[in-house]
């Protein structure tokens, strides 16, 4: 959408706390023993309490509140029995709705003492998100974004995911641009536009550069060989510079 009036910015800085808040508390609570689902379950709860609609299951019917993705999941992690360890890396992606306004916030993170190059990749992930934000301004090429994205993984010897991208939101959870992508595009002259409302999510890879969807299952992006970090929030682009309501 494009953010017009300040009922729109006071209604996209209300689900973007919202969806904030409920991502750090998963995360503060994410410790060896607890199962992904309890974490969810909690998640579900917040909604209620913020008077929120979780976004994947109120427009995609998806099975949890939240996606919780471990380890060789990349996105889209169902909520279930899984039991956290110590070292996993874990990717929290929460997003919702209140009042017909979306937001949509993600991260990962290493639970205790993990692989040095699970914390090296979460900490690239969000370099990469604040290099592209420089680039985040009305009238710029949205390119350029997913390629200053794809310059920082370079710099540490890292790669980008092509087939997973950030996204236009506001008014539904997916809507125009319906791809900021995480490389230079040079077929992509789309411009950013005053007052656009963006999703803008880099996942910095180890080696591989597409995920694929797990067999059997209608959500889970997967990695054979790879790890994979995100970093997400939702944007209002000002003149001014990118207003985040997802902090
Ligand atoms: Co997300
Ligand atoms: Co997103």
């Amino acid at each position: 959408m494009i953010a017009k009036t300040e009922e729109d910015f006071n209604g996209l800085k209300e689900i973007g706390r919202i969806c904030a808040s409920i991502r750090d508390e998963l995360v503060a609570r994410t410790k060896p023993g607890v199962t992904t689902k309890e974490l969810d379950d909690l998640a579900g709860e917040l909604f209620e309490k913020a008077g929120a609609e979780s976004a994947p299951k109120g427009e995609y019917n998806f099975p949890g509140y939240t996606c919780i993705s471990v380890n060789e999941e990349v996105a889209h992690g169902i909520p279930g029995e899984r039991v956290i360890q110590e070292g996993d890396i874990v990717n929290i992606d929460v997003s919702g709705s209140k009042n017909g306004y979306f937001a949509d916030t993600g991260i990962s993170f290493v639970v205790g003492n993990g692989d040095p190059i699970l914390t090296k990749i979460c900490e690239v992930a969000k370099e990469a998100f604040e290099a592209g934000l420089k680039k985040a301004r009305p009238g710029s090429k949205k390119s350029g974004m997913g390629k200053a994205v794809h310059q920082t993984a370079k710099k540490h010897g890292l790669t980008v995911i092509m087939n997973l991208t950030g996204h236009g939101i506001g008014r539904r959870i997916h809507e125009a641009p319906d791809h900021i992508y995480n490389y230079h595009d040079t077929w992509d002259d789309e411009l950013l536009k005053e007052g656009m409302v963006i999703a803008f999510e880099p996942f910095i890879s180890t080696n591989e550069e597409e995920v694929f969807q797990l067999e059997g299952d209608d959500w889970t992006y997967v990695t054979e060989n790879s790890y994979v970090a995100q970093y997400e929030h939702t944007m209002i682009l000002t003149k001014n510079g990118p207003v985040i309501v997802t902090l």
